[in-house]
């Protein structure tokens, strides 16, 4: 099979209903995907939406699609990471959405959310024509050999995980295939998803000899780091029921797996030990594997949390703590920052459906339960520090520093700031708010806000300074510079990002997490 530098495959991608959906060039037009109902709750508040997506990835042998629904915008679709990486790497892509204001501005090369490196792999394959925009997903069916759903997953009332999305395009693969196919799970779902994906499709296809092979790849992308992530993977897990799955799986990450292509993010400079290990597990595992990651990560920033609230109880100091713990290469130093817990929309929702999953089997994850709520305390436990440090909230002139769910994206879904500026709001403080990325997403939910690009003008006049998200440009601010033009000289950091007796050398009253 030859892939490297004759675009040999071609990715597709779309999304109908929400915001985006991608096409490869292959795949001609078809009935745009209407009708998806979901109600998602963000920040407290409900949104309505319609949507549906394919996203697709299509070769000429094998060919391979991609099918993605994200709720609100494009953020956290693997798709859309995936594809527009996968022309980096080689392919040909087409990208598609009946939201014909978005397929301009991608047409434009404009991107629709703040990834770094992606917009300029995304220019550079606009201009090389390795990737296009169209608004297409029966076609984009019939022509690809391959289809990766990468559909949203958002969670239910009841925690589970709603998989009408992944239905959906699964009715739509079944009765717009001609042809047998390999269809790949990219979602977050559920184990046993597969099993149902492949009933759908063998119930609703018009030709009862065609085949549908079934697998899972769990995407395993960070928000922020997605590009170098995609191209410097950990593991690329393949959960299959058929060797030829996995074969043609692994021709799809060749380029990634022999390293064939330039790194965009270390422009041919790429630290050395980065081996990504392909591995094959049967379908099942593969579902489990990224439930599992993902929780398990959860569990462990839970886990730093409470020795964070223990260690101000006891007066140690958690940083030290958790270096300690870190080096210990059975623990791993990573995910054990404390603060305000974790937001996104992949942790909050992937261990409410986890729990759900165990629950639905008789198992107990009590285990998981209790990692979730020590996270939805910690924007308490922020609060109580604000009211103390402050005595009375109501009138006060906050600068709130982040609003993103975490640093380098402008994704504010489940963000703790959020919650914290919401809370704040609600007590009557005024709140100018300052973040590199997320101004505009959060403004149009918070109106009441005052919004800066620049941080110094939200610390201006300020009777304290509050720490939400762990940008680099927060990290390294001038406090010096910052004291001097603040009411009070009060800092109350949810990121733990300055250390304490630097700040009171500053002249700060300084509150952070598991720290004196
Ligand atoms: C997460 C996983 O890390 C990815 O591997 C996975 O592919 C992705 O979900 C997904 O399921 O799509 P992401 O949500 O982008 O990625 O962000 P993370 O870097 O995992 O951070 C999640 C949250 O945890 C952020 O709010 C961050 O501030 C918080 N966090 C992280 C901490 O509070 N402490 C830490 O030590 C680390």
């Amino acid at each position: 099979m030859n892939i490297l530098g004759i675009n040999a495959y071609h990715a597709n991608a779309r999304q109908v209903g929400a915001q985006l959906s991608f096409d490869t060039r292959f795949l001609g037009l078809g009935p745009n995907l209407r009708g998806l109902h979901l109600e998602v709750e963000m920040a407290g508040r409900r949104e309505e939406l319609h949507a549906d997506s394919v996203v697709g990835a299509h070769g000429a042998s094998p060919v391979a699609r991609t099918a993605g629904w994200p709720p609100i915008d494009i953020r956290g679709s693997a798709a859309f990471f995936s594809g527009v990486c996968l022309a980096e790497a080689g392919h040909e892509v087409i990208c598609s959405d009946i939201d014909s204001e978005r397929i301009a501005q991608l047409q434009a090369s404009r991107m629709p959310i703040f990834e770094p490196h992606l917009d300029r792999i995304l220019a550079a394959a606009r201009n090389s024509g390795r990737i296009s925009f169209t608004a297409d997903a029966g076609e984009a069916i019939r022509g690809g050999e391959a289809i990766f759903i990468c559909v949203g997953t958002p969670p239910k009332e009841s925690g589970d995980a709603d998989l009408s999305a992944i239905d959906h395009v699964a009715r739509q693969i079944a009765t717009e295939a001609r042809t047998p196919k390999l269809v790949i799970e990219k979602s977050t779902v559920p184990a046993r998803t597969g099993i149902e994906l492949r009933r759908a499709l063998t119930a609703y296809t018009r030709n009862g000899n065609l085949n549908f092979r079934v697998a899972s790849n769990p995407e395993f992308l960070r928000e922020g780091t997605a590009v170098e992530d995609f191209f410097h993977p950990d593991r690329i897990v393949v959960g299959v029921d058929e060797e030829s799955s996995a074969a043609d799986l692994r021709e799809i990450y060749r380029p990634i797996l022999e390293h064939r292509f330039h790194c965009p993010v270390h422009e041919g400079k790429c630290p050395p030990g980065h081996e990504g290990k392909f591995l094959v597990t049967t379908i099942n595992s593969a579902e489990l594997i990224k439930h599992a990651s993902n929780s398990f990560l959860a569990l462990k920033i839970s886990y730093a949390n409470v020795i964070a609230d223990l260690c101000e109880k006891i007066g140690a100091d958690v940083e030290e703590v958790t270096y300690a713990m870190g080096l210990d290469p059975r623990i791993g130093a990573q995910f054990l920052r404390a603060g305000l817990g974790f937001g996104g929309f992949c942790f909050p929702k992937d261990i409410q459906a986890f729990i759900h999953l165990a629950a639905s089997v008789g198992v107990d994850f009590d285990i998981l339960k209790a990692a979730e709520r020590v996270n939805k305390q910690r924007i308490d436990r922020y609060h109580e520090k604000i009211s103390k440090a402050l005595w009375v909230i109501k009138g006060k002139r906050l600068a709130m520093l982040g609003l993103a769910f975490k640093a380098n994206t402008d994704d504010i879904r489940f963000a703790p700031a959020l919650e914290v500026l919401k809370r704040l709001l609600s007590e009557g403080a005024q709140v100018h708010a300052s973040d590199p990325e997320a101004i505009a997403k959060t403004k149009s939910m918070f109106p009441q806000a005052l919004y800066h690009e620049d941080p110094y003008e939200a610390l201006r006049d300020a009777d304290a300074a509050l720490v939400c998200t762990e940008w680099e440009c927060f990290r390294t601010l001038d406090w010096e510079r910052a004291g001097k033009l603040m009411a009070r000289k009060l800092v109350i950091d949810g990121r733990n990002l300055y250390r304490p007796q630097h700040m009171r050398e500053l002249g700060f009253e300084y509150y952070s997490f598991g720290r004196d």
